[in-house]
């Protein structure tokens, strides 16, 4: 503040402008802001700013979860091609959408997790609702959560999860915990230490449980474990929440990958369910997605929809339109739909083939270590077992980018890279 004061005495001493000398000073230091500090950068962007600094032609970037078809490049899936074409023809207006947006959208994304038989959807018992896909569906569920749930507002997640559960649930100061998961001794699923620690979990809480495809490990219970959690899960009363980012990723079908929640209806949990259109139909910036909360009766679900209605009108009015009319053309239109079908199974495809050749070429490096774990995983990301030093030696000497974690995500390795990942990978851990 002095060395300030010495330099405003001098400007002020050399100008004619005493005027707009003194409020600069003023504005520039004291602002109705002064007390917001440098938050920190977001981990996966600012590894996609290193790898746009690096000048190395073998780099590669492994850091962010979005798919790549084998030349590296983003992939617009045939049938959104299509979808794209049949609403371009349309010509239809720009009105505002629903709040709680198109009844046809709500219903097909609906069926499309719940499954076309589904009781509960019979029954009229979801409440569901349009929102800025994924992210937005966790966000609204957790905000209705922290201002209309009357039982124990615990948030219990995996260890690990993806980092913007607990985020969620820090800017809407709900209490966010953590249960065991991934064991990193198998690298894999640790079904004892799960029910161990949601067995002690206190009753009513909410437990946020990811459909398939987990974020960050690629490790998915099998339907046996998920049997187990949801009879300790309904023994403890507590609200499962599901995350489903990645519905057809996983096993290359959409109903393979619903069953963790088909099961836990069937079981009668009335589950809270996120869903989101970015991987599964490339969708990333149209922000297509849905909440639903599962309710006892009809009734109930009216009210819900009521007061969810209420709080997104506040929030953000009423939910984008184009990403949704792709969405409901293709899941409404039978032979989009069985064309999405099949460009679902061809990117989860390419990216188990990737697993297999990556897995192969380490071991054919001749590396000691177990990489079974490797194709074991499922889904867009693969939980390496790679430590921060070696995470750290991938990129410094390999140009490789992967997060601190040891997560590389599969989608961004092709037929191009593997070997030279694979080789990379070999040298660094042995
Ligand atoms: C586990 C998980 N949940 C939700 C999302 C939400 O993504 P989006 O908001 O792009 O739909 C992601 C995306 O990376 C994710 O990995």
């Amino acid at each position: 503040m002095a060395q300030a004061l010495k330099k405003l005495t001098a400007q002020v001493l050399k100008s004619n402008n005493v005027e707009v000398i003194t409020n600069n000073f003023i504005r520039a230091n004291s602002t109705w802001w002064s007390n917001v500090e440098m938050g920190p950068p977001d981990v996966i962007l600012g590894i996609s700013e290193a790898f746009k600094r690096d000048t190395d032609p073998k780099k590669v970037n492994l850091g962010v979860g979005a798919y790549r078809d084998d030349e590296g490049k983003p992939f617009v899936l045939p049938s959104v091609r299509k979808a794209e074409e049949i609403l371009h023809a349309a010509h239809l207006n720009h009105e505002y959408a629903p709040i709680s947006g198109e009844a046809e959208y709500t219903d097909a994304v609906a069926k499309l997790a719940f499954g076309e038989d589904s009781q509960v959807l019979k029954d009229k018992t979801n409440c569901t609702v349009q929102t800025l896909s994924g992210t937005g569906a966790l966000r609204l569920g957790l905000e209705f959560v922290s201002k209309h749930y009357n039982k124990t507002k615990e948030i219990w997640v995996p260890t690990p999860t993806w980092g913007n559960h607990p985020q969620i649930c820090n800017m809407l100061n709900l209490p966010c915990k953590k249960y065991r998961y991934f064991d990193p001794k198998t690298n894999g699923f640790d079904l004892q230490g799960a029910l161990d620690d949601i067995s002690k979990i206190p009753e009513q809480s909410i437990i946020l449980l990811h459909a398939c495809a987990h974020n960050p490990t690629g490790v998915d219970p099998k339907l046996d474990d998920w049997k187990q959690l949801s009879e300790v899960i309904k023994k403890k009363k507590l609200l499962p929440f599901f995350d489903m980012a990645y519905q057809g990723f996983a096993t290359g079908s959409v109903d393979n990958d619903a069953a963790a929640v088909r099961l836990f209806v069937k079981e009668g949990h009335q589950v809270m369910l996120a869903q989101s259109f970015a991987k599964n139909m490339g969708l990333y910036g149209e922000r297509a997605g849905a909440l639903t909360f599962l309710c006892g009766d009809a009734e109930s679900a009216a009210k819900m929809m009521s007061q969810v209605k209420i709080m997104v009108r506040t929030m953000y009015s009423n939910p984008p339109l184009h990403g949704a009319r792709l969405v409901k053309t293709i899941l409404t239109t039978p032979e989009l739909k069985t064309q999405w079908l099949s460009d679902v199974k061809q990117m989860a495809d390419r990216i188990i083939s990737m697993r297999s050749r990556l897995r192969n070429g380490i071991e054919g490096a001749g590396n000691k270590r177990s990489w079974q774990h490797i194709t074991d995983q499922i889904g867009m990301f693969c939980f390496t077992g790679l430590k921060p030093d070696q995470v750290e030696r991938l990129t410094k000497e390999f140009h490789i980018y992967l997060t601190k974690d040891g997560r590389i995500s599969v989608a961004g390795i092709s037929s191009k890279n593997v070997d030279y990942v694979a080789d990379a990978m070999h040298k660094v851990s042995s």
